[in-house]
């Protein structure tokens, strides 16, 4: 068992914390207090890569493994979060899912924009009425020959605005329920397809999310992802991995509250010491980098798993239900050790806690995780 990162995962650990620094940290509390689209800082993400970490060279991709994305994930979210859920979005649901499931034509025309960061993908699964019970979908896709007719509302749609291409999920024959569901690539500017205003939320509010309204769209036959009623297989196959890369962004919000309130007890004084002198201070963060620890060996062994060809489905579900409730834990005590000065905008670890409520939510909730957990274990 090696618990050593490689040369090259080193690098790209190392890349990807220079750019949170140097690229991220200005104007993240702008960003967030306007609800800006980080764009700028997308664009470079895609030149350095990192929009397409896992597709091969071929597809215009970095060809690297899930270790290195996951290492990349932490890196950006310990700044910027908003950031980092286009990262994961990109590169573990569109990206993913058409590398692995997509056709050749779809490969060329599609994939190879995304993973080179010049477009970037969303995935629309939810809706109004089916968030959680995936299956339940309304949105439909008639078969027309040669086309699909697309109507329906897909909700809390990530990337929402600035996508060029949308994976979306549709029921075709409603008599065969999840059986009959479909994939398609839907592409912005088609007839019929709008696009709803921006969700005013509470924490990553740099990330645009919306929902989208398609009304008799006609989705190319050549669109379909896979097989005619492989759609909701696709979906669940596909977050399996954006499980992980969410797990990596809650990891990551939790460790950078906890480097801001570590260097915050060693300088902050009272009583005559710094605060970290204080017992129950030291404690508190004893505890944080325990639980920070533990998050990161779940989800580099989830990230692994992946790369040894084994399966991950109960490892992914596992770092993300436990990283996110370590990230929610850890960013309230780090706003704790600042005291009055948590509370503010300047001192980050405020905006660090709102961002890691969202990681108990998105990608499945964290009672779908004890759900998927539970079946793994009880089969
Ligand atoms: N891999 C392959 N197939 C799977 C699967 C998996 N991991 N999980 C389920 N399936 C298959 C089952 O085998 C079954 O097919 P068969 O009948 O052919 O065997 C079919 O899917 C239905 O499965 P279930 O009976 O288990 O379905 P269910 O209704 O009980 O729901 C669920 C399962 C796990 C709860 C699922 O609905 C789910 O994951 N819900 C959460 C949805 C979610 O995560 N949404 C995230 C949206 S994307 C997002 O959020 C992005 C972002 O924020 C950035
Ligand atoms: P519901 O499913 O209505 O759940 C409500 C509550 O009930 C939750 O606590 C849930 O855990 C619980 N619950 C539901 N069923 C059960 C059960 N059987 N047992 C126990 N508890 C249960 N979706 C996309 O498709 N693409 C995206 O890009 C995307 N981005 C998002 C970005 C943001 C900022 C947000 C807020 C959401 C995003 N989502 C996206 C949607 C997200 O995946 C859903 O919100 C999530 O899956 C939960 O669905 P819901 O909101 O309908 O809640």
């Amino acid at each position: 068992m090696l618990f050593q990162l490689s040369e090259e995962q080193l690098m790209i650990q190392q890349a990807a914390r220079d750019f949170a620094q140097h690229e991220l940290k200005p104007g993240v509390i702008e960003r967030d207090e306007h609800q800006k689209f980080p764009a700028e800082q997308v664009k470079k993400l895609g030149e350095l890569g990192f929009l397409g970490m896992m597709v091969s060279e071929k597809f215009g991709g970095s060809g690297l493994d899930a270790v290195s994305y996951v290492l990349v994930m932490e890196e950006l979210s310990k700044v910027d979060a908003s950031a980092s859920v286009v990262v994961s979005v990109n590169n573990s649901l569109v990206c993913y899912g058409l590398e692995a499931y997509g056709s050749e034509f779809q490969k060329e025309k599609y994939l190879k924009p995304l993973a080179s960061g010049q477009q970037i993908g969303a995935f629309c699964l939810s809706e109004p009425e089916a968030g959680s019970d995936a299956t339940s979908q309304q949105t439909t896709a008639e078969d027309k020959g040669d086309y699909y007719l697309l109507n329906g509302t897909k909700n809390w749609i990530t990337n929402g605005s600035n996508a060029s291409t949308y994976l979306v999920i549709a029921q075709t024959h409603p008599d065969l329920k999840h059986k009959g569901i479909n994939a398609f690539i839907v592409e912005k500017g088609m007839e019929g397809f709008t696009i709803g205003p921006k969700e005013n939320k509470m924490g990553i509010r740099g990330s645009d999310t919306h929902s989208l309204m398609f009304n008799d769209v006609k989705v190319p036959k050549e669109n379909r992802i896979g097989e005619d009623g492989f759609g909701f297989k696709f979906a669940m196959k596909t977050l399996e991995g954006g499980r992980i890369g969410i797990a990596a962004q809650a990891l990551g919000i939790a460790a950078g509250a906890y480097e801001l309130a570590l260097a915050y007890a060693k300088q902050r004084k009272s009583f005559g010491k710094p605060i970290a002198e204080h017992q129950v201070i030291a404690f508190k963060l004893a505890d944080m980098a325990t639980s920070i620890e533990a998050a990161r060996m779940l989800v580099y062994k989830a990230a692994w798993l992946k790369d040894q060809g084994l399966p991950y489905t109960l490892a992914g579900s596992m770092a993300k239900l436990y990283a996110s409730k370590v990230a929610m834990d850890v960013t309230v005590e780090a706003v704790q050790v600042h005291g009055g000065y948590g509370f503010v905008k300047e001192y980050h670890v405020e905006r660090l806690m709102r961002d890691a409520k969202i990681t108990q939510i998105y990608e499945g909730t964290s009672e779908i995780q004890q759900m998927v957990i539970s079946r793994e274990i009880l089969r």
